[in-house]
Order: C-alpha cells, then structure tokens, then sequence
C-alpha cells in the first residue's frame, strides 16, 4: 500500500530588533510546536543556515560595506538556505523555525540603511519564488530598552549592533508601520517589554494558532 504524501511543513519566522529577546525564546517556541502538531522543527537563522550562508554571515556581520552589497550578500545567502535548507525541509513535512527572514532585510537594509522597500521586495521575490512565512512572531521593544539589554550581554557587537539608538528606532518603525504587502495577518506582535513567564504565555496562545 502507497502511504499517502506528507503534508508541507510551515515555515515560522521570528523578528524584532536586536536585543528583543528572539533567541531566549526559540527553544521553548520549538518545543512547544514539537508537543502541539507532533512535527519535526528545524531551527535556524538568517544571514546563515547552511555552511555557505554561514560564511556570508561573516562578512555581513564584520566587514565594511555598502548597505546595497548586505541587501545582495543576504539575498545570495538566503537562496543557499531555501534551496538546501528551508525548501527540503518543509517538502519532507517538517516545520522550519527561522530566527530572522525578508522582513529583516526591509527593516534594517531599508529603514535602518534607507535602501528603497520596492527595490528589496523585487529582489527577494526573485530569491524567494513562492515560498513566504506562514507566521511571523515580531518581538516588539522599543529601541532604548533594547539597547540597555545589549549592553548587559557583554561581549564583542557586529556591525549593526554597534548603530545608535535612532537606527534601531527606524528599523523598529518598518516592522511595525511598513509591512510587507500581505504579510499584517500573517504577522503577530508580541509586547517583548514583558516579562519572560508572561511573553511565554502569549507565546503558547500564538502557537496553538499556527
Ligand atoms: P541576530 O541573529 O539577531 O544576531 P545575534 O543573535 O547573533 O545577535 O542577527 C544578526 C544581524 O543581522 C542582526 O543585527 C540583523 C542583521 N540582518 C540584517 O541586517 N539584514 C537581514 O536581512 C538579516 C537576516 C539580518
């Protein structure tokens, strides 16, 4: 007897601004997935997910350049993951959970570096195809309250964790005010000013609507 095909996996992504509080939460938003759809979850994350994309991080991340170049060099990247990551995934009908996506890019790359949204938005529709998030968690904190919980982590900043306070404010403003065409009921806004227990909370009432 044939087994009948798996159904698609979906593709979750997580968004804010740096210092939201995206990466405490992964765990728990994949496990909670795991327990209420029974599916497998791949973690992963953008600029990155693939060896390739990996090493495109690094430049992205370290290396002087044009805010056009990080638009391409994520964009080169992002086909790497969808093509060897993202994409097998979720034909074998696994989830996929992706810290980061497009809506970075338009975020920062376009408010944050003031690159044109139309610009990036073709660019990625070239990049992307059909694929697109089924959910996008936003984390939403404002910029300074951000920045106070980077600068408690310590350690060495990137490039764009080392912008000022009125960067992050613009990059803030695109994810809430200039959404991707399509993506508002795609998209749900979770205060990150709250405390873990309770963004936990809310967390698990976003996931049994997945
Ligand atoms: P992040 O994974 O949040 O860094 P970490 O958890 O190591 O602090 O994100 C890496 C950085 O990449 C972040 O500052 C935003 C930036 N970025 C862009 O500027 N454009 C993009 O398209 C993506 C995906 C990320």
């Amino acid at each position: 007897m044939s087994q009948a095909p798996k159904q698609r996996g979906k593709f979750i992504v997580l968004e804010g601004i740096d210092g939201a509080g995206k990466s405490t939460h992964i765990d728990f938003i994949a496990a909670n997935i795991r327990s209420a759809y029974g599916v497998e979850v791949l973690i992963t994350r953008e600029p990155g997910g693939t060896p390739l994309a990996e090493k495109i991080r690094e430049f992205v991340l370290h290396e002087p350049m044009d805010v056009q170049t990080e638009v391409l060099l994520v964009a080169a990247g992002r086909r790497d993951h969808i093509q060897r990551a993202i994409g097998p995934a979720l034909e074998r009908g696994d989830w996929v959970l992706c810290d980061r996506f497009i809506d970075s890019t338009r975020a920062y790359q376009g408010g944050g570096g003031g690159v044109d949204l139309g610009w990036i938005d073709a660019v990625n529709r070239e990049v992307c195809g059909s694929l697109e998030p089924d959910r996008v968690i936003l984390f939403d904190v404002p910029a300074h309250i951000a920045a106070q919980r980077r600068g408690g982590r310590g350690g060495q900043e990137d490039r764009f964790e080392a912008q000022d306070v009125a960067y992050f404010e613009r990059v803030r403003s695109v994810y809430l005010h200039q959404m991707r065409p399509g993506s508002e009921e795609k998209t749900a806004i979770l205060n990150a000013e709250l405390d873990v227990s309770r963004i936990q909370k809310e967390l698990h009432k976003i996931i049994l609507n997945l």
